[in-house]
């Protein structure tokens, strides 16, 4: 069968219900979507299906045929996309990153969908989990990407961010952000 993902078609050969997430990583090679529960419930799996957000873990390959994947390999190709990963960078959002691509991807598909979140709409979309906890850091970059609109619904970015945590994100999250910035998943993965 022959699926399309950021922007290349792709002849694979897999049944039609193999998880999507699994194509992407084993046959494609594209390992910078994560898998983390394989039921649908922490979002490391997340990638763009026409630009709608989807847990890869749990589509079938055969429903991603005809349509549009973008994973985070491509994301920067967007302008959207890459503003998020400025703003992630610049917040120095990952502490592991492993669930980072995931919520890159949630950010940048909510982000289009509505340029300056509500901190209710943040949290009710963002439904991506971080062993780490860097929500507070997460829902920062958010508003750097939605602007002073965004701002005026909540605290300042950087009052979001609690002292240890900054701390704590610049200290082991910055290999991680900047190879996610590069798109070099392997750097990110090693870091
Ligand atoms: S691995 Fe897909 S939602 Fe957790
Ligand atoms: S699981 Fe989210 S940064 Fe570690």
């Amino acid at each position: 069968m022959k699926i399309e993902i950021n922007g290349t078609d792709h002849e694979i050969d897999a049944e039609g219900d193999t998880p999507l997430l699994w194509v992407i990583r084993d046959n494609l090679g594209l390992t910078g979507t994560k898998y983390g529960c394989g039921i649908a419930q922490c979002g490391a799996c997340s990638v763009l299906i026409d630009g709608v957000v989807a847990r890869s873990c749990v589509t079938p390959v055969d429903q991603a045929i005809g349509r549009k994947i973008t994973t985070i390999e491509a994301i920067e190709a967007d302008a959207v996309g890459q503003r998020v990963v400025a703003a992630w960078v610049k917040h120095q959002v990952p502490q592991c990153g492993y669930c980072q691509s995931g919520q890159v991807v949630a950010a940048t598909a909510l982000l289009k969908e509505v340029a300056a979140p509500t901190d209710d709409q943040v949290d009710a979309t963002m439904t991506n989990l971080c062993r780490c906890g860097t929500y507070n850091a997460i829902r920062a970059a958010i508003r750097e990407v939605a602007g002073p609109r965004a701002a005026e619904a909540g605290a300042a970015p950087d009052a979001m961010l609690p002292t240890g945590m900054a701390i704590a994100t610049l200290a082991t999250g910055v290999g991680v952000a900047i190879a996610l910035a590069r798109g070099d998943v392997e750097e990110a993965e090693k870091a």
